[in-house]
């Protein structure tokens, strides 16, 4: 079977001789997302300017490679200056070994966060996603709701429903993109509206999640915004968590070639501020370094909360997720140089919006509408006008035929839930910036031809 088929046409047999659960043979059919597979195909043919000139640019997956030189550098240095402590080998804590925590709450207060955080409050697990698996099982009964507004992170569904059994539910707040050019416009009246949806589906509204800075459209929430939407929450008894997984890696939104797009300024603030004046059980925070640090092959995810029961709960649940103590006492050493991660992260982020730029100006030529991007490692741009009609088949079939006629893997719009198809997310830290620029003429040379 050709992967274009596998990706579409996957059918579950109605009567299957299997030997596994019936949950076990669901999941030997239910694919995590549709452009996996053609990732890894992509990954196998790279680009590479002297050995692999025409290859593949994979722009599909959350993955930030500009800083890898500088971390591997880093941890070279001290796996090879320190002994491994004895600790490192044996069982720890079902919330984290004790002193990595420590050095976690330290990290945060002084680089993420600004606010003070108690190590007893963190809890960690192998990645983002599996916190969010482990806080949608301690949080919600099977069948209960989990709203995000659209467009929205697309493995949320499978993470709360695969072993959880929550719903997602998709927030729409606008069809055009053009409404999010100064942030995010999630509303109380949305989840009012949402509310009344799922309660009029006999469903319970248990959980809002918002990622900020936001994936896909790289949009940030301001101070008075979070506040009001967690003054909604609190005041319907549902939880609010806020995933700061993309919290470092901030766009300058002053570069000169791209300040024209941010006509209001908004600065990113932590939710464990507000978490900490509203001293609540119904509001959690979700990192993960995967993604600020570009080391999504480490695992290392954490839940911040002042929900006492919520973490013992988490404890008594998180060993079959536990993060290596090994991974954990590379991260201490890394974290604890305050200096080196100082600059790590001022140089990240000068890297990230040089890249931003690159695809930003690429857009803006091609008269492609996009959302001006805050933070995250995306653009969010709106392909609409190629496709033959507003469905989904015709979105999958112009993403399929851009890879074929130029080897640029896009992350197609399927399941992050906007009502307008034809949007694509482009990850823009994937390739060095000269690399980047080769893809995006190729890129602009093929949409020409469509435009003519
Ligand atoms: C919002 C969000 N949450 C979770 C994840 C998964 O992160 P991890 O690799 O830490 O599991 C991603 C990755 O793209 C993401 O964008």
């Amino acid at each position: 079977m050709s992967i274009w088929s596998k990706i579409f046409k996957t059918t579950v047999p109605e009567n299957p001789d299997s030997t596994l659960s019936k949950r076990g043979f669901k999941a030997s059919k239910s694919i995590l997302r549709i452009d996996m597979d053609i990732y890894f195909e992509a990954t196998k043919n790279l680009f590479d300017k002297e050995t692999n000139p025409n290859g593949a640019f994979p722009l599909n997956v959350a993955e930030n490679k500009l800083s890898w030189d500088i971390l591997r550098e880093k941890i070279r240095e001290v796996t090879l200056k320190n002994e491994i402590p004895a600790w490192v080998a044996g069982y720890t804590s079902g919330m984290g070994a004790p002193s990595f925590r420590e050095v976690v709450a330290q990290f945060f207060s002084k680089f993420l966060t600004k606010c003070p955080i108690n190590p007893d409050h963190l809890v960690f697990s192998a990645g983002a996603t599996s916190i969010i698996e482990m806080t949608a099982m301690v949080l919600g009964d099977e069948g209960d709701v989990v709203a995000f507004p659209a467009p929205c992170y697309p493995v949320y569904k499978q993470d709360i429903g695969n072993t959880a059994n929550l719903e997602r539910y998709d927030i729409v707040t606008h069809h055009d993109i053009s409404a999010l050019n100064n942030g995010p416009i999630l509303k109380t009246i949305h989840l009012d509206t949402a509310k009344k949806e799922i309660e009029n589906a006999g469903k319970k509204f248990k959980i809002l999640v918002l990622s900020n800075p936001d994936n896909p459209t790289g949009g940030i929430y301001s101070y008075d915004h979070l506040i009001e939407i967690t003054n909604w929450c609190l005041e319907n008894k549902i939880h609010l968590i806020v995933s700061e997984i993309y919290g470092l890696s901030l766009i300058n939104t002053k570069h000169s070639h791209i300040k024209e797009d941010y006509s209001t300024p908004i600065e990113f603030v932590s939710f464990a501020q507000i978490m900490s004046q509203k001293q609540s059980d119904y509001l959690h925070l979700w990192y993960s370094f995967s993604k600020d640090f570009g080391i999504s092959g480490f695992r290392v995810g954490c839940v911040y909360s002042l929900n006492q029961l919520f973490l013992k709960a988490y404890e008594n649940l998180n060993y079959p997720r536990l993060i290596s103590n090994y991974t954990k006492w590379v991260m201490e050493l890394i974290l604890q140089d305050e200096q080196f991660i100082q600059s790590y992260i001022s140089i990240n982020q000068q890297r990230l919006t040089e890249a931003y730029v690159v695809v930003r100006n690429t857009m803006k030529r091609l008269d492609i509408d996009y959302v001006p991007s805050r933070g995250s490692l995306f653009i969010w741009a709106d392909f609409s006008r190629f496709l033959d009609g507003n469905t989904q088949n015709a979105e999958n079939d112009f993403w399929m035929e851009v890879y074929k006629k130029t080897n640029i893997l896009l992350t197609p719009g399927e399941g992050f839930g906007h009502s307008k198809k034809g949007h694509f997310r482009i990850v823009h830290p994937y390739f060095k910036k000269e690399d980047l620029e080769i893809a995006m003429a190729r890129l602009e040379e093929y949409i020409l031809t469509k435009n003519n």
